[in-house]
């Protein structure tokens, strides 16, 4: 395949262009390279391989539990799975405590995974981390208001962030500093639709919103929500297919027929020529039957 004939990937500014021209951005997690590629082929322009993959895929109780190999893993398939959308990888809980780990974990989403950008959790504390990150080339989403991996330390429950003066204070100073810090754009999750709106006026960069309101410049969702994979649904998330049933009945159907015989059926089995198989049992017409002999094995023939 020659260069030209080479898919092109979303980039950062083809992002930039998309809100610069007032078009909603539609994001989606993805985890898995089948998932993916379906994603990709429906024209997601950006896949986030969120660290809600705890949660939704690995079954863990909070995201505080995924390690950095286990979204590497997850990272590298949805690449492979996809031409042209935007991969976002999340940096897991404590992979950027620092700006020289946050350059390292990075540094191994892009590398080893290939993902084009990197997404992580915080405004004004990660601020540090975004510039580091900026300044070596890696484009950096940032994720404010409700931040999954400090559940423990905003008090155990998944809460709406920002209803009261002091948060939506905090807020909309994280939202204008990752912006001053590089990030090209910024998730906004569980905040008030008036708030969400009012930051996405004051920034430059666009929100993605989850839970945050349809003022903001682009939405995300968690897919597994919007197919209806999961074990609840949040309230933010509209079901868009109920694939557990789907997937039930499937099977369902499928455990029928194997008790009933009639899977496999001719369709889904392979034939061999009879006379080969007489050949080897040594049933022929030239052979005299004797069924209670072994089959005759390749050094005894
Ligand atoms: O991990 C995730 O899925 C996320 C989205 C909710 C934005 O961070």
């Amino acid at each position: 395949m020659s260069a030209g004939n080479v898919a092109r990937r979303v980039t950062v500014a083809e992002i930039a262009r998309l809100h610069a021209e007032g078009i909603p951005i539609a994001c989606l997690t993805a985890y898995d390279h089948p998932v993916a590629r379906i994603l990709d082929a429906a024209g997601i322009p950006l896949l986030l391989v969120g660290d809600s993959l705890g949660q939704v895929v690995l079954g863990y109780e909070s995201t505080v539990r995924v390690s950095m190999d286990e979204m590497l893993h997850h990272a590298r398939a949805v690449v492979r799975g996809t031409e042209h959308a935007l991969i976002v990888a999340d940096l897991p809980f404590l992979s950027y405590a620092t700006p020289e780990e946050a350059l390292r974990n990075a540094g191994r989403f892009l590398r080893e995974a290939g993902v084009g950008a990197v997404k992580l959790e915080g405004g004004v504390a990660a601020v540090p981390a975004i510039e580091a990150l900026v300044r070596a080339g890696i484009p950096v989403m940032a994720h404010v208001g409700w931040t999954p991996q400090s559940l423990h330390g905003l008090g155990g429950r998944t809460k709406v962030q920002g209803k009261d003066r002091a948060q939506a204070r905090r807020i909309v100073a994280d939202a204008l500093a990752v912006q001053e810090a590089g990030a090209f754009a910024v998730v906004l999750e569980l905040v008030p639709e008036q708030l969400a709106a009012e930051i996405t006026r004051r920034l430059r960069i666009p929100t993605i919103g989850i839970g945050a309101g349809a003022g903001c410049s682009g939405q995300i969702q968690v897919i597994t929500d919007i197919l209806g994979l999961g074990t609840f649904i949040p309230r933010h998330a509209r079901r868009y297919a109920d694939l557990q049933n789907v997937i039930a009945d499937a099977v369902r159907g499928w455990a029928a027929d194997v008790a009933a015989g009639s899977f496999p059926g001719a369709a889904e089995s392979v034939r061999m020529d009879d006379a080969i198989l007489a050949d080897v049992l040594g049933t022929g017409a030239l052979d005299r039957p004797d069924l209670d002999a072994p089959i005759p094995l390749d050094r005894d023939l």
